[in-house]
């Protein structure tokens, strides 16, 4: 019999489409994120005039930027409600073993690894969003005349060692947490919208999990390049 409307809304199928479609929109954003943040070794013209290009989307940055938020909210409250209840029918002795996908440690501590990238957040933001753009901390020496360097100068600077020694190893592991919550959650978007298929989804499962080491390892090289290469070219 089909399922009625009012009953489809309060079913758990929608919340887990409502987790795999913010899911899908925050991947895309991930990706699209990761490209402009690698331009950063293409030198500090070259990522400025990217960070200076999106600026200058006005009132589609900001369009973006609210469907990115919603997206998060969505995704988090609804994934927060399915542990809960998943966790209230384990103790009742009714939970359904989910037996798609991998049961392995990534798949059990997904709603952790969500949390940490979630919080990470907060201080990301507040580096880099709401950051100073042009004051001292977006010099770097020896690089031109001592001149600000806009956010790449922010940016460089705030993945030193010498200088905030905790800053990179958070962002590591924070980046670490994201592509480990990836190489899950991809996998189980097509899980959620019912693609199953005998030949396609032992390779929709590979390509997951190489997406999501190559996004967290794609994202840890930044904090650690800039420590290899040390002062950028001018
Ligand atoms: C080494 C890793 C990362 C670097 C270097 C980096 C760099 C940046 C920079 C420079 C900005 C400001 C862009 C601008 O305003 O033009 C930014 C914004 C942002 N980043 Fe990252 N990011 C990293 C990882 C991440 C991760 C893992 C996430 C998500 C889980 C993330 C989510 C965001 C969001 C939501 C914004 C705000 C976008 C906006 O308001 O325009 N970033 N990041």
């Amino acid at each position: 019999m089909p399922m009625r409307r009012s009953s489809y809304f309060a079913s758990s199928i929608f919340r887990k489409q409502m987790v795999a479609a913010s899911g899908l929109v925050l991947v895309l954003f991930l990706l699209v994120h990761l490209g402009g943040n690698l331009l950063l070794f293409e030198g500090a013209a070259r990522f400025n005039a990217y960070a200076a290009s999106l600026q200058s989307l006005g009132g589609l940055l900001w369009a973006i930027r609210f469907a990115l938020a919603a997206a998060a909210i969505v995704h988090v409250s609804f994934a927060v409600l399915l542990t809960v209840e998943n966790r209230q029918a384990r103790d009742r002795g009714y939970a359904v073993r989910n037996t798609h996908g991998n049961t392995n440690f990534v798949r059990k501590t997904m709603i952790y690894s969500g949390s940490a990238v979630f919080l990470f957040l907060f201080l990301h933001l507040s580096d880099y969003a709401f950051g100073d753009r042009q004051g001292p901390g977006t010099v770097i020496a020896g690089v031109h005349g001592g001149e600000s360097l806009g956010l790449f100068g922010l940016v460089w600077n705030s993945f030193r060692f010498t200088a905030h020694g905790w800053r990179p190893v958070v962002y590591i592991l924070a980046v670490a947490c994201a592509g480990a919550h990836l190489t899950h959650g991809i996998q189980s978007i097509f899980q959620t919208f019912g693609f199953n298929h005998a030949r396609y989804t032992p390779w929709i499962r590979r390509a997951s999990i190489a997406l999501g080491i190559a996004v967290g390892t794609g994202f840890a090289l930044i904090p650690l390049l800039v420590n290899i290469i040390g002062t950028p070219r001018p």
